[in-house]
């Protein structure tokens, strides 16, 4: 099994459990690090709009949980024809984890449909670095 197809089983489980009553719009969400562990989370809404989140961030909050540090991979999968590319804010997040070589796949049910890096989806991005 790839590393992907691993990543999409793993997105695809905790999708079933996202809490969107309000969007309807069901997310999942998969990291890998560079240890090789996968940490999953979906998109929890609010009745208070602002303070849902999105399922990159919850599989981030999984991951530093976990004491995990290194993002080698993301990979998000949302229903629908559209591509579905994680949202600025979810970019910035997965930045402050990433390596100069992160991958961020944005996928459906039926797989990856795009593959991108950091870099292109945040380019010229603001990161640790800038404060040490
Ligand atoms: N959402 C995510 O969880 N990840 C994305 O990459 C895009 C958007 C969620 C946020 C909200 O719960 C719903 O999708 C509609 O915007």
């Amino acid at each position: 099994m790839s590393d992907t197809a691993e990543m999409l089983d793993a997105a695809l489980a905790v999708q079933a459990n996202a809490h969107a009553p309000y969007s309807g719009f069901r997310v999942g969400a998969a990291v890998r690090t560079t240890s090789g562990a996968i940490y999953a989370g979906c998109n929890v809404e609010n009745a208070s709009f602002p303070e849902g989140i999105c399922a990159e961030a919850a599989a981030i909050g999984a991951m530093v949980a976990a004491g995990d540090r290194e993002i080698a991979e993301v990979l998000t999968v949302a229903d629908g024809d559209d591509l579905t590319t994680c949202c600025g804010g979810c970019r910035q997040r997965i930045r402050e984890f990433a390596t100069a070589v992160t991958l961020v796949h944005a996928a459906g049910p039926d797989g990856v449909r795009r593959t991108f890096t950091i870099d292109e989806l945040l380019p010229e991005s603001f990161g640790p670095e800038n404060l040490s």
